[in-house]
């Protein structure tokens, strides 16, 4: 049932291109238009919606924080993400007018259900992003959107993650086509990218032997530090949960940004850091200061791990490991930028001698609160 691979992880992984274009099959019409009719909550209701909150846990947690950048961009609606854990006794101020997303791979994450359920006292509606048919939390919302991940059976997320984000783009784009909002081109250009990028999802795999190696010449280190730049931040955090997870290793996400505000101690010399480089095109002030920090931590001697695009010239020099990922527009690139994350952990945890498909004190979905 492992169809050939050594770990069902291993599979997952590979599974993603596929994940990923299920997930899109017949929600984008050739026109170019969203067709989300299974979004049951009325155009009508969601053109009065004045605020988003996303509430999940761990890897869709990180989904929910990259799906901000999204919904504010495309949508100019605020959205709030937070731990679903702590959602509930914060007392959130939430009204009829507030839409809920609660992403959740099982459906059954406690921690989620119980912020659902105190958003829909509150009046709220509530959409779920779900991978399991007919699951408590879908069957409590008022809506959902299923990720088409297929089954996953690894504890550590991979093809669900990557579809919470399809998922989450869509939304944001129907929000914005619902609405009207920057319904224009760059919005056109986005869903024909996103249609595709099953295939820059596939390239990146096809690439990944050098992320391998690299891995395996780590096991031996204690820390690994990830730092990323507006959507590449979250995928800075799910890379450092992917290695605490798999290889038991003390890892970190910062937003690159905040370096300067603490972090930068940390850095010594020969400490692997991994930094995931925003496209020098579109936002390219993002892209150049985070060469700076490059620059910054490899003077202190950091080992720089370079997630960048292809045709990025300007990081050659300070790698020391340069990881290539295919150019996407700007809000899709964790499609692609997460995958040699997963792919560093499930390989770090596997020269460790760890069980990558059972990681010690985790269970693969979490019933209690
Ligand atoms: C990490 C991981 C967990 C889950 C979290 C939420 O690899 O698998 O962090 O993402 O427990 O689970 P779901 O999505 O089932 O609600």
């Amino acid at each position: 049932e492992m169809g050939g691979y050594d770990y069902f992880m291993l599979k997952e992984i590979a599974e993603q291109p596929k994940a990923v274009a299920d997930t899109l099959l017949g929600r984008i019409d050739p026109a170019g238009s969203l067709t989300l009719d299974e979004v049951r909550i009325p155009p009508r209701v969601l053109r009065e919606v004045d605020k988003v909150v996303v509430v999940a846990c761990g890897t869709a947690f990180h989904a929910g924080l990259i799906a901000k950048y999204a919904i504010e961009h495309w949508t100019r609606i605020p959205c709030e993400v937070e731990l679903a854990s702590e959602f509930r006794y914060r007392d959130p101020i939430l009204d009829p007018r507030s839409l809920v997303i609660a992403i959740s791979q099982s459906g059954e994450t406690m921690d989620t259900l119980m912020a659902l359920r105190h958003a829909r006292e509150q009046g709220s509606r509530v959409l779920a992003i779900c991978n399991t048919n007919g699951s408590t939390i879908p069957r409590e919302s008022d809506a959902v959107l299923y990720t088409r991940a297929g089954p996953e059976v690894a504890v550590a997320s991979t093809k669900a993650f990557l579809t919470q984000l399809v998922a989450c783009y869509l939304v944001a784009l129907y929000l914005g086509q619902v609405r009207g909002t920057k319904w224009g081109d760059e919005i056109r250009a986005v869903v024909r990218d996103l249609a595709e990028i099953s295939g820059a999802v596939q390239r990146v795999l096809e690439t990944m032997e050098p992320v391998r190696e690299l891995a395996r010449s780590l096991a031996g280190k204690d820390t690994v530090l990830f730092l990323g730049r507006h959507v590449g931040y979250p995928v800075a955090l799910e890379g450092a949960l992917k290695l605490k997870e798999l290889a038991y290793m003390h890892a970190e996400g910062f937003a690159a940004g905040e370096l300067k505000h603490g972090p930068i101690a940390l850095i010594e010399e020969d400490l692997p850091v991994v930094v995931v480089v925003p496209s020098p095109r579109g936002r390219s002030v993002l892209h150049d200061k985070i060469v700076s920090n490059i620059q910054e931590i490899r003077a202190r001697g950091a080992r720089t791990i370079v997630i960048a695009e292809e045709g990025d010239e300007a990081v050659v020099p300070y790698a020391d490991h340069l990881i290539r990922v295919p150019a996407t527009p700007t809000l899709l690139q964790p499609l692609v930028t997460t995958v040699p994350l997963q792919v560093f952990a499930c390989e770090l945890a596997t020269a460790r001698g760890n069980e990558v498909d059972q990681p010690r004190n985790l269970a693969k979905s979490v019933t209690v609160e």
